[in-house]
Parts: structure tokens; C-alpha cells; sequence
């Protein structure tokens, strides 16, 4: 079957009671795959860090997105930079470590040095080259913006137009509204966890998204805190936000982790989600790595009174699959 027909096989436009699931292809042919990967996870802005990794003049994050190295860099004039983490020269990575802080950025293979901002700096036993273009062949810069605590970096479209004012209209004013209300800056970061799933990063989404169905059989614990009879559901153009009131209970095990009036699970398009409780978030970034393998990011944010009222006695367990 030829990729058109596999993408054209569904059709989004059906009526709801007449929908089925998205074809079982989609799920297993790395045609699809590596389309998601020029199409979705390169057009859309994509989470690279956490703004507090990179909060002092040469604090820098690598990482991968639709399996392009990145690595993104706060300048010594305070601005925060995304760059191809390809050297220029025979293309290894600059940047090796998964974070760290650097003066400049050295590339390991021969040398070659860029500055903070990107420029080419330095280039080893390079003098008898005739005709380089060394203005041109800096750090090739990505897309950059920053959205409550996080680093967002888009890879396509011109880097200069791909900036705070373009993710805000990603993200819409009413999710920005939503979130300006729930006080983030008021969470510190506890720790981050990683798994790596042997499936499709859309069965994770999949799973995320099916309205609390699977809650009450699958998480009993979490079943016990919500007032699952008025979860509901409400859709922004790229984000769904999955809410339920708390349930009554006492003030140990599960509860002592899930408090407040309402839990709150954001999930934004195409892979990260973001669940809210009062004092505590928790969020999921899932990351495909092939068509049947995906890593999830867990990272969980408290804040200082709930962290000392209930880490010490309950673990917080990060609950992806809700
Ligand atoms: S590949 Fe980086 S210096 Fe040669």
C-alpha cells in the first residue's frame, strides 16, 4: 500500500458516534514514522528543557528533536539560543554532555570553536584555507521561545520569525490565561525520571487521552481521589484539557500527594502533557525514538509546602498513564 492511501484511508471528517480509531498502520510502518517526524514533530513547537537548566550566560541543554541534535545555550548577553548541534566542519556534535556549562562551545572531533551566540571562533591549523566563508558558518540557529518553565524550540521555518510572539499563537491565549491562574512560578523542580516504552509514542498519547475510561479499572489509587462521575473534557485548538473535581478523603497515601479541589490534565499537541494538582505538577514528554519505541520524560515540580507536608511520607509517583 503506498503512504497516501495508508494516510488517506482515515477519514477525520466522520461523525463522532461513526468514528473509528485511526488506522493499525499508522501505529507500525515507519513510513509514518519518519512522515510524523518531517511533518508533526518538526512544524510544531517542541519542549528542550527546563528554563531552569539554563539560567546563567553558558548553561546549555542538548537534546533530540525528530531526531535532529540540538543543543540550547543562554549567550553571554542573556539570551537563550537553539542551534543544530552539528559542527560545521565534518558535522559531529559539539556538545556531548546532556547539559552542562561551558565558556564556548568546543567541537571534539578537530577543534573548532563556536562562541555562546553561535559564531565560529576558532579553527585549528585552518590558515592556509583559501576562500572561507567563516561569518557563514556558525551554529545553524533553530526557532526559540519560552512558555512558563519550559524551553520550546521549533526546527522549521525561518529561526527569526519562530519566536515568543509565534508560540504564544501555538499556544493560544486562553491555554496561556489557564495557566497564568495555576501560580507555576510557585513550583520548584523535584527530579526527572526516564522509561523507555517498546511501542508507538501515539499509543502513550492514545492512553492519555481516552477521558479517564481505563481509570477506575486500571489506578484504583487515583481512582480514589477523583470524582470521577464529572471528569470532563474540553478542547482548545492544540491542547485538550482533561479535569476532574477531588474527591473527599484522608490526608495519607495517594491523597497526600493529589490534594486541592480539581485535577487538572493538560495534554499539549503533539506529545507533552502537563498534570496539575494543587502544590504539584507533574509532566510527560514522550519522545519517539522509532515506530515502536518511545522514551517518556517524567519531570515533577512541587511546591516548597506540599513538598515538605508530604514527600517525606508518600513518593510522589509520577502517573503518566492515568
Ligand atoms: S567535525 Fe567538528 S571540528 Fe571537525
Amino acid at each position: 500500500m503506498l503512504l497516501r492511501e495508508i494516510i488517506e484511508s482515515y477519514d477525520p471528517d466522520t461523525p463522532l458516534a461513526e468514528a473509528s480509531t485511526i488506522p493499525s498502520s499508522w501505529y507500525t510502518d515507519n513510513r509514518v514514522f519518519q512522515l510524523e517526524q518531517e511533518t508533526v514533530f518538526s512544524r510544531s513547537w517542541q519542549i528542550a528543557a527546563r528554563v531552569d537548566q539554563l539560567n546563567r550566560p553558558g548553561d546549555y541543554v542538548t537534546t533530540e528533536i525528530a531526531g535532529e541534535p540540538i543543543v540550547v545555550v543562554r549567550g553571554s548577553d542573556g539570551e537563550l539560543r537553539g542551534f543544530f548541534n552539528v559542527c560545521r566542519h565534518h558535522a559531529a556534535a559539539v556538545m556531548t554532555d546532556a547539559e552542562g556549562h561551558a565558556a564556548q562551545m568546543r567541537c571534539p572531533y578537530h577543534g573548532w570553536t563556536y562562541s555562546l551566540e553561535g559564531e565560529l571562533k576558532g579553527t585549528p591549523d585552518f590558515s592556509g584555507v583559501c576562500d572561507f566563508d567563516r561569518a557563514n558558518s556558525g551554529l545553524v540557529p533553530i526557532g526559540i521561545g519560552t512558555w512558563e518553565k519550559w524551553v520550546f524550540l521549533k526546527l522549521e521555518g525561518d529561526h527569526l520569525n519562530e519566536s515568543n510572539a509565534d508560540l504564544d499563537e501555538f499556544l493560544g491565549i486562553d491555554l496561556i490565561d489557564q495557566f497564568q491562574k495555576l501560580h507555576l512560578g510557585d513550583l520548584h523542580w523535584v527530579e526527572s525520571r526516564r522509561y523507555t516504552l517498546n511501542c508507538n509514542w501515539k499509543v502513550f498519547v492514545d492512553n492519555y487521552l481516552d477521558g479517564g475510561y481505563h481509570v477506575p479499572h486500571l489506578h484504583k489509587g487515583l481512582d480514589s481521589v477523583l470524582n470521577y462521575s464529572n471528569y470532563s473534557i474540553e478542547n482548545g485548538e492544540h491542547f485538550c484539557l482533561q479535569s476532574s473535581p477531588m474527591a473527599e478523603g484522608d490526608d495519607d497515601g495517594v491523597n497526600a500527594v493529589r490534594t486541592g479541589k480539581r485535577a487538572l490534565y493538560y495534554w499539549l499537541y503533539p506529545n507533552f502533557m502537563m498534570n496539575w494538582y494543587e502544590g504539584m505538577l507533574d509532566t510527560n514528554l514522550v519522545r519517539p525514538l522509532a515506530v515502536d519505541r518511545t522514551e517518556v520524560i517524567f519531570e515533577i515540580w512541587t511546591s516548597a509546602s506540599q513538598c515538605s507536608a508530604a514527600c517525606d511520607r508518600a513518593p510522589i509517583r509520577p502517573d503518566g498513564f492515568q
